[in-house]
């Protein structure tokens, strides 16, 4: 990693579970790939925040390395940036237990997703889902992240990470950066095909609401024509047109112009083509990125030695800030 004095850095994480969509790819995976020429990027695959809710075992590790290869995929670079698993880094797990002594009751139990996912589950509301936003605060503390890429479902657990880092801080004495949100200029919100007043979102239960990143050709295809649009007949950006300003969002997005001159581009054209036009330059997108994912998930001792060199250079860094919690809560030193 080009580490210069300057360079903040940035620290994202995904879990390995659900079906990743089209809105993480073009709201958050493509922005983590430019993030990389001005930051020092430090990009996790949260396996541990995953086991917060029932998983086959199997499952999951085929799913941790569908991501990792999904993140090499789409532009991420174990040269630039450290990649790496979440549970092969014991101080997360470490910090969250000293960050849990400092977490009020009250406090976890205002986040919202704890309540909505206590709903969804509510045969297995467990201490760990409680606990997962003081892991994901161990997670951006453990590296004095300045920076963490969210979308709005997140803002309140970074919210959290900022009071414990503040806290800490000032029971103790100044040890962690205190991180703030990183908004993207460009990418952002992609909705629902089904319901474009809705966020795309990778646990939707209609199949036809998401373009995921595994579908192939004919169902983006499908998906796209299927997208719920107006009566009207003009291609046009406007709030009380969603759905057709969501496909020129994507079709913007994947194709690198601006709305403007998507607008443009359509002018006097038809919802029809203008459909088969999103899913075109959507397909252009997403097949390369298929391609290589697939190509690397045959290369397992490649992604195990990504895994390896990013396990030891997350570590180097978490261990030194760990070390020094232990040491200002007042836990000794092992001298053995
Ligand atoms: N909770 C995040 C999500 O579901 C994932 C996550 C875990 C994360 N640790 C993080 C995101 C640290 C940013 C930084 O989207």
């Amino acid at each position: 990693m080009e580490t210069t004095e300057n360079r903040q850095t940035i620290f994202s994480g995904i879990q390995p579970t659900g079906n990743l969509t089209l809105g993480n790819y073009l709201g958050a995976l493509k922005n983590m790939s430019s993030l990389q020429s001005a930051y020092d990027c430090i990009y996790c695959v949260v396996d541990m925040h995953s086991i917060t809710v029932t998983q086959e075992p199997s499952t999951l590790r085929k799913k941790t390395y569908d991501l990792l290869a999904l993140y090499l995929a789409t532009g991420l670079d174990p040269t630039r940036s450290i990649i790496f698993v979440q549970s092969h880094v014991s101080a997360h797990a470490e910090l969250t237990w000293v960050l849990n002594c400092l977490t009020y009751m009250g406090e976890a139990s205002r986040m919202t997703q704890y309540k909505e996912k206590s709903k969804q589950h509510a045969d297995n509301i467990n201490v760990g889902l409680f606990d997962y936003p003081v892991l994901m605060a161990s997670d951006i503390l453990l590296y004095n992240t300045a920076l963490v890429p969210i979308g709005q479902d997140q803002k309140q657990h970074l919210e959290l990470a900022r009071t414990l880092a503040q806290r800490f801080n000032a029971k103790y004495s100044p040890t962690f950066i205190v991180p703030e949100p990183y908004i993207a200029k460009v990418g952002g919100k992609i909705m629902s095909l089904a319901n474009p007043t809705k966020k795309m979102s990778k646990s939707d239960v209609n199949e036809n609401a998401s373009i995921y990143l595994t579908d192939d050709a004919d169902i983006i295809v499908r998906k796209v024509k299927r997208a719920v649009t107006d009566s009207d007949s003009t291609i046009r950006h406007s709030a009380s047109k969603a759905g057709i300003s969501n496909l020129i969002v994507i079709y913007s997005l994947s194709s690198g112009k601006s709305i403007k001159e998507v607008e443009k581009q359509f002018e006097g054209s038809n919802y029809g083509i203008f459909k088969q036009a999103v899913a075109d330059s959507v397909i252009a997108k997403l097949s390369p990125i298929q391609q290589e994912q697939k190509r690397l998930l045959q290369d397992k001792t490649y992604l195990d030695s990504v895994l390896k060199e990013g396990a030891i250079k997350a570590e180097t860094l978490a261990r030194r800030t760990l070390a020094k919690v232990y040491r200002k809560v007042g836990l000794i030193p092992r001298q053995f």
